[in-house]
């Protein structure tokens, strides 16, 4: 019988075999984002939700994957009723495929089931096979955003890594902040992630979301050497607690509050982006470095 260390090299090598060939055949490729931050209640989930329906109507085929394995909630945000979670994929029940359900305007979303499973606790392989299903379906999507848990945890630096872009959402609150901070210090030091987004949510106009980024920015370049970008701001807004209260979004149920706007500021900026190249690179570009430099190991 294979002991595990032996199917782990397996596996990775057939993965890196397979992730070489697609890499160098040229297909398209999505654009894969965490939405992530630290501190619990800051918007991650209503960000990964509504920045979805943003850009899914700006005509991106666009893929929410729930990777709150402890409280998972996109599906209660937008209404959806799972019958098959990531769970019965990790279980090898499922085919990652068979449990997208299908959002509004078009959104495509993958569940997690609340309380059962944490990233942290599953087997390498099971890591490993996860993420190499999402990258079975690149081809069928623009963008991929992954809603993160709050905290720092081995499952948000393992969603991290598997995504090319990292947006930290915060708040004016100075704890959030501190938060925020503590994330791109560990995901910089631990996963040498160079370049992070910033949404600030809940702030009172435009003007301080602006002073929130400044001073995230300048400590990041100052003490950590990394790079914070502008997404943008969103206001603390009625509209966004009285959308969740019906569980739909507020974009959609508010298309004109002060809330949605900022929101779809902030996707159309990164729709505008579309064609850049990240540093980072895809995920395919990820699993390249990931088996070959031998960096931080989250599958431990
Ligand atoms: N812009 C806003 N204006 C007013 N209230 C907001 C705004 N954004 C979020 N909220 C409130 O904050 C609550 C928490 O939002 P959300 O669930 O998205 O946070 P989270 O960061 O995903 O939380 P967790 O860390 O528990 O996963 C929402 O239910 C909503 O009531
Ligand atoms: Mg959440």
């Amino acid at each position: 019988m294979l002991d595990q260390a032996t199917n782990v090299r397996r596996i990775v090598s057939e993965i890196r075999h397979e992730t070489f060939s697609r890499h160098s055949s040229g297909g398209g490729s999505p654009r894969v984002l965490a939405v992530t931050g630290g501190k619990g209640g800051v918007g991650k989930t209503l960000t990964t939700a509504n920045l979805g329906l943003c850009l899914a109507r700006l005509g991106m085929r666009t893929l929410l994957i729930d990777g709150d394995f402890g409280l998972a909630n996109l599906d209660v945000v937008l209404n959806l009723r799972p019958e098959h979670t990531l769970d019965d994929v990790l279980a090898g029940e499922k085919d990652l495929k068979d449990i997208i359900l299908d959002g509004p305007e078009g959104l495509r979303v993958v569940p997690s089931a609340s309380g059962l499973l944490k990233v942290s606790e599953l087997g390498r392989v099971q890591k490993l096979l996860l993420l190499d299903q999402i990258e079975s379906l690149e081809e069928e999507f623009d963008v991929v955003i992954i809603d993160t848990p709050a905290g720092i945890s081995k499952n948000v630096q393992y969603w991290t890594s598997a995504a090319a872009e990292v947006v930290v959402v915060t708040t004016p609150e100075p704890a959030a902040m501190a938060d925020a901070y503590a994330t791109m210090k560990v995901l910089s030091q631990m996963m040498r992630e160079e370049r992070f987004r910033l949404v600030v949510n809940m702030v009172r106009n435009d003007e301080e979301g602006l002073k929130v980024y400044d001073r995230i920015a300048t400590l990041a370049d100052e003490f950590l050497s990394v790079k914070v970008e502008y997404l943008g701001c969103v206001v603390f807004d009625d509209a966004v607690r009285n959308a969740a209260r019906e569980r739909v979004s507020y974009v959609q149920r508010f298309p004109f509050s002060a809330a949605a706007r900022g929101m779809r500021a902030i996707a159309a900026q990164l729709a505008s982006e579309k064609d850049s190249v990240s540093p980072k690179g895809s995920m395919q570009f990820f699993w390249k470095r990931m088996v070959t430099a031998g960096q931080q190991d989250v599958f431990a």
